[in-house]
């Protein structure tokens, strides 16, 4: 069965012409998200205007020349909530090699940036980074967090930096993010008072991500991890076009909705050909003290979630009621307790993470700790 790419989805958009206008709707930037996973393609398309005259025909055209495609499974065909100047649509020639809207990022020294991403809500990525961040900071890395949630910024809390604000300036004049538990972390947090609602639009969160990126002195760093919001949004968008991913991890909870929602979130980073670093299921029981396990939210839906998605198992995380409190007074469990029992679970994902990265890209990728 011929394997469909983004370029060849990219490359039929370019034959569906809109209406009146005598381009194509590459040429007319109206294509902001096409992805590819297994032989499906999602598309989202921009229109000029919410009562542009030929939107239905533009859809049915663009459904058409997706289900043209030999070997096709499924085409969805949507309406990006995006305005027409508002967005930063792929401006990919046709026939030319694939190239994101704005050049990606360099950054030289960044070894890997690697997405901390979910379906849904409440799962726990939060969590998963700042202690994977610390554990890998245990393992003798240097390890830097991009808290990437603009209108939910949680990582401050649980890292201590709630109080934090940017006072450092290095050398070469750029802005140095506030670190704690040797980790590097930038955040909208620190940019805003403490109760204060973002609201901000798409464009704004995109210029904001990639200041993160590239307008602070991250000095050298061989993981920089980017903390996502839930679900597959702007700041998705956003990351995958403005740095190189290294790989995405994806946080489950147990239940069956969980292999629904992982699939969708990992389709998203397969679309752009960003390696799955694996599947961390967390909240997957509670043990109480008497060793009696109970599996509040199901049992193993994060393993069949990584078994069905053919990636990575990286283990299951347990519920702690330790690790939400000290959470919440910016004590990774990484950090209160490094010698407990989840301490051990993160260290080993964190080794998984590491060896799976190497895996996918080579040794050199990821050379040993100093
Ligand atoms: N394994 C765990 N044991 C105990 N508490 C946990 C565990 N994992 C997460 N929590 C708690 O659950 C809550 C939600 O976790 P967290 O904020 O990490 O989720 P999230 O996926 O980042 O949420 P959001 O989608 O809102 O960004 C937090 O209070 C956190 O401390
Ligand atoms: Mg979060």
């Amino acid at each position: 069965m011929a394997e469909i790419t983004q370029e060849v989805v990219m490359q039929a958009l370019s034959q569906v012409m809109a209406p009146d206008q005598g381009k194509s709707l590459i040429e007319l930037n109206m294509v902001d998200f096409a992805s590819v996973c297994d032989n499906s393609v999602k598309v989202d398309l921009i229109f000029p205007s919410t009562a542009y005259p030929h939107r239905d025909a533009v859809l049915k055209a663009t459904r058409e020349a997706i289900e043209a495609l030999e070997g096709i499974k499924q085409a969805t065909v949507g309406i990006s909530l995006k305005t027409p100047a508002a967005s930063a649509p792929f401006q990919r020639p046709a026939n030319k090699p694939t190239a994101p809207v704005a050049p990606k990022q360099l950054l030289p020294n960044i070894k890997n940036v690697i997405a901390i991403s979910s379906g849904k809500g409440g799962v726990g990525k939060t969590s998963v980074s700042v202690n994977l961040a610390c554990a890998l900071t245990q393992l003798g890395y240097k390890v830097g967090i991009v808290d990437a949630d603009i209108y939910g910024p949680n990582v401050p809390i649980m890292m201590g930096l709630r109080h934090a604000k940017i006072t450092g300036e290095a050398p070469n004049g750029k802005p140095l993010p506030p670190e704690n538990h040797d980790v590097k972390v930038m955040s909208v947090a620190f940019l805003i008072k403490e109760d204060q609602p973002v609201v901000w639009r798409g464009p704004l969160l995109d210029r904001i991500i990639r200041q993160f990126l590239s307008d602070f002195e991250w000095d050298e760093l061989d993981f920089l991890l980017v903390d996502l919001p839930p679900g597959t949004g702007d700041a998705q968008l956003t990351i995958m076009q403005a740095a190189s991913l290294s790989g995405a991890i994806i946080v489950t909870t147990p239940q069956e909705v969980a292999l629904h929602d992982s699939r969708k979130g990992l389709a998203m980073f397969v679309g752009q050909n960003i390696p799955c670093l694996g599947i961390v299921e967390n909240m997957s029981y509670f043990e109480c003290d008497h060793g009696q396990r109970y599996e509040i939210f199901g049992h193993g839906g994060g393993k069949a979630a990584a078994e069905q998605l053919n990636v990575p198992f990286l283990g299951q995380v347990p519920i702690v009621i330790e690790q939400r409190a000290q959470a919440d007074l910016g004590q990774p469990m990484v950090i209160y307790d490094p010698n407990g029992k989840q301490a051990a679970i993160f260290r080993d994902i964190a080794e998984q993470v590491v060896a799976n990265l190497r895996a996918v890209h080579g040794q050199e990728k990821v050379s040993a700790p100093v």
